[in-house]
């Protein structure tokens, strides 16, 4: 049985459990809304910096039983954020506020249709919300999107939400957003290369003084197979029986490029990825749309 994200012994005083911390090199507590909170990525790199997450809204039924597992002492707001409201749902207010809002919109494997698809105009409702606290507004957003997200619709989608979030009162320019890629920044053995977009209110910062750090040097990524277990052996679904059409390409493959490769399903062939990096893992994958493929051993 996995353990969750926040390990838990002791007991806070509002009853719940405890959540392990790293003590934090801020001089006071700093706290974090998540929105669009999935299962807490922003909220588990949050804590490991010390910073409490005060609350998180998701609107995914799986997405939310998975946060809560992760996050027992965490509350987090089932339903669409388009109901979602700061009094309403008695939400706390907090330093800052994650967004890694939908995706789907602005992706090159999407439909592209930004603000035209409803999917897209939730972005509008984080502006929303940040009227909702008033005086009480976050100090500083943290936003996520597709890595394409400055160039989409030429141009139009991001001067858009850069009108949006200044006219929200927050220092925000081109120089705030800048695409990552889990593979420099982390030790996730995953190319996934992300915009990541910073606003600063006006009320408590007297200048735009956020700036990015500089990529490190030389990222220590650890091995996929440091994540993965060979000797376990999971369920036949996870394999490709020998009748399956798929079964020869990626037999074919393995045994040219070797057991220890990331393959993957492309068109026509079967695609080895060289770098030893996962490729970019999609929602989708889930419902058998490529998703990456390992060898246990045995082809
Ligand atoms: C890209 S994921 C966010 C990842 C997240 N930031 C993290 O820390 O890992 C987007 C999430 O937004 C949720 N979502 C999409 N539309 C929503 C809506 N209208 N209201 C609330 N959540 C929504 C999806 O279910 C999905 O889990």
């Amino acid at each position: 049985m996995p353990k969750p994200i926040a390990q838990q012994s002791r007991k806070n005083s509002r009853g719940a459990p405890a959540r392990r911390k790293k003590r934090s090199v801020l001089s006071r507590e700093l706290t974090v809304g998540c929105l669009f909170s999935a299962i807490g990525g922003f909220a588990a790199a949050f804590e490991q910096a010390g910073v409490t997450t005060l609350w998180a809204n998701e609107k995914d039924p799986f997405a939310v039983k998975t946060f809560r597992l992760n996050f027992p002492g965490i509350s987090c707001v089932h339903k669409p954020i388009e109901r979602l409201s700061a009094a309403g749902d008695d939400l706390q207010p907090v330093d800052i506020l994650t967004a890694g809002f939908p995706c789907q919109p602005f992706s090159i494997a999407g439909n592209k249709r930004g603000f035209d698809d409803e999917r897209g105009v939730v972005f509008l409702e984080i502006i929303r919300l940040l009227g909702e606290f008033g005086q009480n507004k976050p100090k500083i957003l943290l936003l996520e999107n597709v890595a394409n997200f400055r160039s989409h619709d030429e141009g139009r989608t991001f001067r858009r939400v850069q009108q949006e979030i200044q006219q929200a009162g927050y220092w925000f320019t081109a120089a705030n957003a800048q695409i990552l890629n889990t593979a420099t920044h982390t030790d996730i053995p995953q190319n996934r290369a992300r915009i990541f977009m910073v606003a600063m209110s006006c009320d408590h910062f007297a200048r735009n003084s956020f700036r990015f750090p500089p990529e490190p040097r030389n990222p220590k990524v650890k091995s996929v197979w440091s994540f993965v277990d060979r000797r376990k052996k999971p369920g036949e679904w996870y394999y490709f029986s020998e009748e399956s059409q798929y079964h020869r390409p990626f037999a074919d493959a393995i045994e040219e490029f070797g057991r220890d490769s990331i393959y993957q399903l492309r068109r026509t062939y079967v695609r080895e990825n060289k770098s030893g990096l996962c490729f970019t893992l999609m929602a989708n994958m889930g419902e058998g749309w490529r998703p990456p493929a390992l060898s246990s051993g045995s082809v």
